[in-house]
């Protein structure tokens, strides 16, 4: 089909009228051949922003799984548009930093609730599920929970899993009960990550226990998950294996697997389903969770994490579409895929917005764009790709 620009269109006319002025006045015998004038082009504009309906995304897989979200307090204050956005197409939040155990208590008998609290009251207000996030991490674990004898390690973390667990008690769905405690050394002897946590608890991985007893007795209803990162690749995904294999075989109560997936634009949906579908043969009834889904528009080697070096060059604001249009097709066949599997049920990003993502400072600082919301808080391709199967990005 001939498109025609406005300039064309004016050149048509005129010439139209060329021939009519001379078919008037011309003194020819001939008549004017017949003259069609096209009908008005109007001006090329970029597409229109693609904006969900009301509640769509959550009630898209509404019986698949939870969708989620981590957000920060910083968020909610009354203009923002991530806390409308999360409120009004996510189902379940985490909180970015507000319940890890340096936020909620900074020392030995004193805690800092109100962040905790905001949060929660937020997501109430909005009816959305919480999921709590994270008891023990060697990152934030404060020192004055780790000092002392392994038995006095054990009653401070205990007493401390013990007043934040009964504090939100059958307001919080599940919780990641130890986050990352699985080694990344594939050549390592046993499966536990050498951390502060490791040292405390006298050389050995005891604290797992301590963690999960103590968050069973506080809250007998609330879903209790082992969390880590990097099981999409099958070295990490054994070890992890192996330690929810024993903790079942000492009834250590372990319900759920969360698997973090920072991936990348280089991976693939498949790596993502061959990490729930292992889970889900190895382990009857274990639930899993997606905790921390996002999409780096960086395919870095591993030496970029470990020292920074060999990193991907900044893309700074010119990230090619190419790249946005690969993300989308990579998220739309990642939720298209966790809708089968039948152990799955929730599903969290990290982060609602391009602009707040821990990954512009992860790990360089570099811009990035690993969500499903832009900086202007416009819905991306990834968005409408997962929401409409005849869309094309
Ligand atoms: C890990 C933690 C999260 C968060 C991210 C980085 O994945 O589990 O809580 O801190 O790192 O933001």
């Amino acid at each position: 089909m001939l498109t025609f620009t406005p300039r064309d269109r004016l050149k048509l006319i005129a010439g139209g009228a060329a021939v009519l002025l001379g078919g008037c006045g011309g003194g020819s015998n001939s008549s004017p051949p017949p003259v069609t004038i096209p009908p008005p082009v109007p001006p090329t504009s970029p597409p229109a922003a693609f904006i969900p309906t009301a509640g769509q995304f959550k009630d898209s897989f509404a019986t698949n799984f939870q969708v989620g979200a981590a957000i920060q307090t910083s968020q909610l204050n009354a203009e923002s548009e991530a806390a409308a956005i999360v409120a009004d197409q996510f189902s379940s939040i985490t909180a970015e930093f507000e319940m890890k155990p340096d936020i909620i208590a900074p020392s030995e008998g004193t805690y800092n609730w109100d962040p905790a609290d905001q949060l929660m009251d937020f997501a109430e207000n909005n009816g959305i599920a919480v999921r709590g996030h994270a008891l023990v991490w060697h990152v934030t674990a404060p020192d004055w929970m780790l000092s002392g004898t392994p038995d006095e390690v054990k009653t401070k973390l205990q007493t401390y899993i013990a007043d934040v667990v009964t504090r939100y008690r059958g307001r919080i769905y599940a919780w990641d009960v130890v986050n990352e405690v699985i080694t990344d050394d594939d050549s390592a002897a046993d499966p536990y990550r050498r951390s502060n946590w490791w040292a405390a608890s006298g050389g050995n991985a005891d604290y797992i226990d301590w963690a999960f007893e103590a968050a069973r007795t506080a809250d007998p209803g609330c879903r209790l998950h082992i969390n880590d990162y990097s099981t999409e690749f099958a070295g990490k995904r054994r070890r992890l294996i192996e330690v929810v294999r024993d903790l079942q075989n000492r009834n250590i109560p372990v319900d759920g697997l969360g698997h973090q997936m920072h991936i990348n634009v280089g991976s693939t949906a498949q790596q993502v389903f061959d990490a729930v579908d292992d889970i889900e043969n190895e382990f009857m009834g274990l639930e899993q969770h997606i905790t921390e889904l996002d999409i780096s528009v960086y395919s870095d080697p591993g030496s970029c994490f470990s020292n920074q070096t060999g990193c991907q060059a900044d893309y700074g604001a010119n990230i090619p579409e190419s790249i946005i249009r690969d993300q989308a097709l990579l998220y739309r066949d990642i939720f298209e895929g966790l809708k089968t599997r039948m152990s799955v049920n929730s599903v969290t990003l990290w982060g609602v917005d391009d602009g707040q993502s821990w990954l512009n400072r992860f790990p360089v600082n570099r811009t990035n764009a690993p969500l499903l919301w832009d900086r202007e808080f416009e819905a991306k391709p990834a968005l409408q790709a997962i929401l409409d199967p005849n869309f094309t990005p």
